[in-house]
């Protein structure tokens, strides 16, 4: 499974990146609008951190054909390999998704709200779909219907990966984990819930003062 990270947050990119096996950085026209740092000098940051080998996913801000194929062309020549040009799914959308693949751009088909319009944009030949979970759950069961957008590729035979995105809570990624998916995108807030449970420190602070108050130190040797 690919674990992707949610943000143009560097400091938390990089603090994540030490700690897990990381492979790329998705990010949206809101998410780098709330950075508080121009879109260019997000994307260099993201381009220059990032090794080679790690997945970076950019969308289109323009909502009409022109424009995303134009801005698809862009974000994919920003770096020669791991450059992904996310298109919400959008009449528009699904044009350009097939015409950029046409063209043999990578493609994350995003704003995805129901497995229908996942699988669509899978016929389209997208790499990654991304539905929206947490949203959709707003609208009925987000969950069951990624579930059955992971089983209706297989069963189709369909080659696109489904990133879950829009996580609220670690429960979420656990239950799409179990499912099978083939990666999730998450907040750098979720994917540290993931790993922060406090029985851990407690645990490590018992070892600690047991073998202080057996051996005088800290340390085994
Ligand atoms: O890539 C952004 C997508 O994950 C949406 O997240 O938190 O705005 O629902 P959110």
């Amino acid at each position: 499974m690919e674990l992707i990270l949610d943000t143009a947050d560097l400091d938390a990119i990089k603090e994540l990146d030490g700690l897990l096996d990381v492979t790329g950085v998705t990010t949206n026209p809101s998410i780098i609008a709330k950075s508080g740092h121009a879109p260019e000098e997000v994307i260099g940051g993201l381009v220059d951190y990032l090794r080679p080998d790690q997945k970076i996913f950019i969308q289109t801000v323009q909502t009409d054909f022109d424009g995303m194929m134009e801005e698809a062309r862009h974000i994919c020549g920003i770096r020669p390999e791991n450059m992904y040009v996310k298109i919400p799914v959008t009449h528009d959308g699904l044009r350009a998704i097939k015409a950029a693949k046409a063209e043999g751009l990578g493609v994350l088909a995003t704003a995805i709200y129901s497995a229908d319009e996942a699988f669509m944009a899978a016929m389209n030949g997208a790499d990654y779909l991304a539905p929206y979970v947490n949203r959709m759950c707003n609208y009925g069961d987000g969950i069951g219907q990624v579930v059955e957008l992971i089983e209706m590729l297989a069963v189709q035979d369909l080659p696109s990966k489904v990133v879950a995105a829009s996580f609220k809570n670690a429960d979420q990624v656990h239950q799409l984990i179990l499912a099978g998916i083939q990666a999730v995108t998450v907040p750098p807030a979720v994917a540290l819930s993931m790993i922060d449970h406090p029985g851990t420190q407690i645990a490590v602070d018992e070892f600690t003062t047991n073998w202080k108050t057996a051996f005088g130190r800290t340390t085994l040797a």
